[in-house]
């Protein structure tokens, strides 16, 4: 009999509040492998629903201004985001504000008076954070794709992430043999209180200690793994099923745990996840031990430090999937100051023609000839008027590969110009650019704007 019967013939029996902890149905199955493997996922639609809810990203802010100076140019105290245009870094910092300290606002990380000081820890913290998610960004794509990370994914509106860890002690024990647990037998929730050791980050998502395993050969031979190795590593797959709310086989097929061909493509993208979050510790949390004060460190004084529940916080994807990176190019590494207007210090108003492309075509479309002719127009009416002409690309994809038709895009509108009669010295060729904010078809362009 299931514990829920058990607890319905109770609830007959004495009463019916006791029913409250079983789960109303109906369950629904998702299949994720072949039939009779058992590769199924049960999900509770009531319980879904809310978490659905409760996992609804924030409007994105309005885009920056184009034709904004750089910033570099304006603030004193910049390390970071010296790429951004002042228009960039205002809208930034906004959003910042409000995934991380909307009670407290802009003075949580700046001083009294003073934007340029690093007086207050949270600054410091803040700036190293701003490193940190645009190499998550960045430099780990095969786990985090194009939806990414910001501030939000892990901060959803709070100082301090809701899942974070400190090296754990362990309860205290008796002295002497009878007192090492060895790790374990200490009830813990990050592995479903199951008798394993209670502390499976350190060695794996701070250190990078060996999580296979499974011998590969059928008699022990120089393979020495110790079914104590494997209870750490049981704790570990406990942690990461619940993180993501899913069970072993949404990456595993039961019949081979190691095998990566009877393995589903998310476990792929795990390894590559358990990567990122060793990187995270080891390169951003761990070093700030000296910035944070005392009341941000854990028990036996060690910084504050990231696992699968930091970001995905019982979602198989945080937030769903929800790709709120787009809409926050200014957290990502490539490219260069805002926009072409706004890098020259040209006013937006200067720009003669806005040419819009498809996605991943080169190709001129009836808009972008009418456009075009205008631009014609304008030079063959005023000699003296030489124009310059930027590529943009939008950052969905291949960074390189879509400079490349950044730089493409630009040359099929000056092809167009010359051959509509205009001498090749009154064009000029700029460098192709990353477009940040705006629109996304509004990356795909080429802005044709007077020079000066
Ligand atoms: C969560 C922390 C945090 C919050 C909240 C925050 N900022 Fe910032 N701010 C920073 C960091 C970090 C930098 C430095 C970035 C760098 O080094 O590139 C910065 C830099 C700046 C600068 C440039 C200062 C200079 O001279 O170098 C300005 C201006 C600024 N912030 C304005 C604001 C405003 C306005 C708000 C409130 C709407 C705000 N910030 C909220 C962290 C924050
Ligand atoms: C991968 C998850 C993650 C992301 C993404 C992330 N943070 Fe954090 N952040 C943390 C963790 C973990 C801590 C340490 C918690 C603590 O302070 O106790 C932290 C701490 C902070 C603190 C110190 C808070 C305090 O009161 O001690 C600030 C400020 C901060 N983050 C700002 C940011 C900003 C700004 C961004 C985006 C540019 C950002 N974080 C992105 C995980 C993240
Ligand atoms: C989100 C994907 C994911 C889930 C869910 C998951 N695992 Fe894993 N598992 C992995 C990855 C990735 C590795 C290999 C890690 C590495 O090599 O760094 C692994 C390794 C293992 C190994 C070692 C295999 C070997 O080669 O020796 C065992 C055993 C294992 N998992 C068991 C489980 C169990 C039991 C569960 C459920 C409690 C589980 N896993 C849930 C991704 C997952
Ligand atoms: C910095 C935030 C962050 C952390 C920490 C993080 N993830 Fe992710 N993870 C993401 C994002 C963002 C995606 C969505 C990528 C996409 O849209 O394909 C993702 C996707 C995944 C997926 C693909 C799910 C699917 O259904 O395709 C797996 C599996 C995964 N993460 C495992 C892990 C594991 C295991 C850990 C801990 C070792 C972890 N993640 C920690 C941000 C994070």
């Amino acid at each position: 009999m299931s514990a829920c019967r058990l607890r319905f013939v109770a609830a007959a029996l004495v009463a019916a509040a006791l029913v409250a902890g079983c789960e109303k149905g109906p369950m629904d199955s998702i299949q994720r492998g072949y039939r009779g493997l058992g590769m199924v996922e049960i999900y509770n639609p009531n319980i879904e629903a809310a978490k659905w809810d409760a996992n609804q990203p924030p409007p994105p802010l309005p885009a920056a201004a184009a034709g904004s100076p750089p910033a570099s140019a304006v603030f004193k105290n910049l390390q970071v985001l010296n790429d951004l245009s002042v228009a960039e870094l205002t809208r930034l910092m906004v959003a910042m504000t409000s995934w991380v300290a909307p009670q407290q606002g802009c003075a949580y990380c700046h001083a009294e008076g003073d934007l340029a000081s690093d007086a207050l820890y949270t600054k410091v913290v803040a700036r190293r954070m701003l490193q940190m998610t645009r190499a998550i960004n960045d430099g780990n794509k095969a786990h985090v794709a194009n939806t990414g990370v910001t501030c939000y994914t892990c901060h959803r509106g709070q100082n301090v992430p809701a899942d974070i860890w400190f090296l754990d002690p362990g309860p205290k024990t008796a002295s002497g043999p009878a007192g090492n647990r060895a790790g374990q037998n200490a009830p813990a929730p990050a592995v479903g209180y199951a008798s394993l050791p209670f502390d499976p980050f350190t060695p794996f998502l701070e250190q990078a200690n060996e999580i296979r395993v499974v011998a590969t050969t059928a008699l022990p031979g120089g393979d020495h793994k110790s079914i104590k190795q494997a209870e750490w590593t049981y704790a570990l797959m406990m942690h990461i099923s619940q993180a993501l709310n899913v069970n072993c086989t949404y990456c595993h097929n039961t019949r081979s745990f190691a095998e990566w061909d009877a393995s589903t493509p998310q476990r792929a993208v795990a390894w590559h996840a358990i990567r990122t979050v060793r990187e995270i510790n080891a390169d951003y949390l761990v070093p700030l031990k000296p910035v944070f004060p005392a009341n941000r460190l854990g028990p036996t004084g060690d910084a504050p430090k990231a696992n699968c529940a930091t970001c995905h916080q019982g979602a198989f994807k945080p937030l769903y999937g929800a790709p709120m990176l787009k809409d926050y190019p200014e957290l990502t590494r490539v490219g260069g100051v805002a926009t072409a207007a706004g890098a020259a210090g040209v006013p937006a108003s200067d720009v003669l023609a806005k040419v819009l492309f498809d996605t991943g075509r080169k190709n001129l479309g009836t808009d972008a000839n009418a456009a075009i002719a205008r631009v014609v127009d304008a030079l063959k009416k005023n000699a003296a008027l030489t124009v310059d002409v930027s590529g943009f690309a939008d950052r969905t994809g291949n960074p390189e590969q879509n400079l490349q038709l950044a730089k493409e895009r630009a040359l099929a509108v000056r092809d167009a110009l010359q051959g509509a009669g205009i001498g090749g010295n009154r064009i000029n060729l700029k460098k192709p650019e990353f477009a940040i904010g705006g629109a996304e078809a509004d990356a795909r362009r080429v802005d044709v704007v007077a020079a000066k």
